[in-house]
């Protein structure tokens, strides 16, 4: 990985900051872990996570949110957070609060809040369309993978470059229809394929972690998810391919309104999420990243909470009790 150099608009103190900003959203959402509401879910985390940015000294704009400012109330796109406005250091955030609703309204594994940070300008800004997705971890030749070659040929690469026989490579791929003939394919390489419900931006933050076993991400998942999946892997190493895909002409428009002249284009790690930048996600249910919000008896709330920053290389894993006024 090249060397980032530190954001001087991006404070350190930051860093530890966007930690309460995730956990606030996560402790939001968690008492509907499990009951069957993914909108309550959404909006318990949404109003949290908001009310935690507005804590802090900058001059924050969410350039990926809930959604356009007629669709979303609360940290739409465009938004204006922060106690420091026209003061502050100026800070773009991707944010989602409540990211696999679903997850969570079942209670299933990997459901996250999570934002990323960076200067003004240095995340893509994403419409919430679909974005064909590509990733491997850190330790490969650079440009090991690439959107425009095939399945087959990019898990062939990463094999040989593993030292492998491509039906030892694991892929993570969401499951859904749309997948089918990308999962006979990598079937018929006799890959191992990890199919998950929902919660791609955990999914490709795996292949960065040895224990998951999982060595590539493949798939369509949302385009906002793909820039924080892309500020994580940023911090941590690994490399990202991305492609936003269009259904029809209004998420064509949607695009060029945000500025996108090549809808073909493929990304590279560094176009989604440029210069230094900050991750930080708290689980909200238990997963392979992080552990979820747990309530003891004594009504203390844990979290656990992984920020990273760019520049440093330095990834932290908080544990965090919340005890409520006794
Ligand atoms: P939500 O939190 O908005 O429900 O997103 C969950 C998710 O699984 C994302 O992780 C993923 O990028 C996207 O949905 C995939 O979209 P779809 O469910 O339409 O296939």
């Amino acid at each position: 990985m090249t060397a980032t150099p530190a954001s001087t608009v991006l404070d350190r103190v930051l860093v530890l900051e966007m930690v309460r900003v995730t956990e606030a959203a996560a402790i939001g959402a968690s008492t509907l872990i499990g009951r069957g509401d993914e909108k309550a879910a959404d909006h318990a985390a949404v109003e949290a996570m908001r009310a935690a940015l507005n804590e802090l000294y900058m001059d924050g704009t969410v350039v990926i949110g809930e959604g356009e400012r007629d669709e979303a109330p609360m940290l739409f796109i465009g938004e204006k957070v922060g106690a420091a406005q026209g003061k502050g250091p100026k800070i773009d955030i991707a944010l989602d609060p409540l990211e696999g609703t679903t997850i969570c309204a079942k209670a299933g594994p990997n459901s996250l809040a999570v934002l990323a940070v960076a200067e003004e300008g240095n995340l893509l800004n994403a419409p919430d369309v679909y974005m064909d997705k590509l990733a491997v971890g850190p330790g490969y030749p650079e440009g090991i993978i690439d959107l425009a070659k095939s399945p087959t040929e990019n898990v062939k690469a990463v094999a040989a470059a593993k030292g492998v026989a491509p039906d030892e490579i694991i892929v993570c791929v969401l499951d859904r229809p749309r997948h089918a003939d990308l999962i006979a394919e990598l079937r018929g390489l006799g890959c191992g394929i990890q199919l998950i419900p929902d919660g791609d931006v955990a999914g490709v933050i795996a292949v960065t972690n040895p224990d998951t076993t999982i060595d590539m991400y493949m798939g369509q998942g949302g385009a906002p998810e793909g820039v924080l999946a892309a500020a994580a892997l940023r911090c941590v190493g690994g490399q990202f391919n991305g492609r936003l895909v269009f259904r029809n002409d209004d998420e064509k428009a949607r695009a060029r309104k945000w500025g996108i002249a090549d809808l073909n284009k493929i990304y590279a790690l560094e176009e989604l999420a440029k210069g230094d930048c900050i991750f930080a996600a708290t689980g909200v249910t238990d997963g392979s990243l992080l552990d979820g919000v747990k309530r003891r008896a004594d009504g203390t709330l844990t979290t656990h909470t992984v920020v990273m920053r760019a520049s440093s290389g330095t990834v932290r894993w908080v544990r965090g009790e919340h005890r409520r006024s006794r």
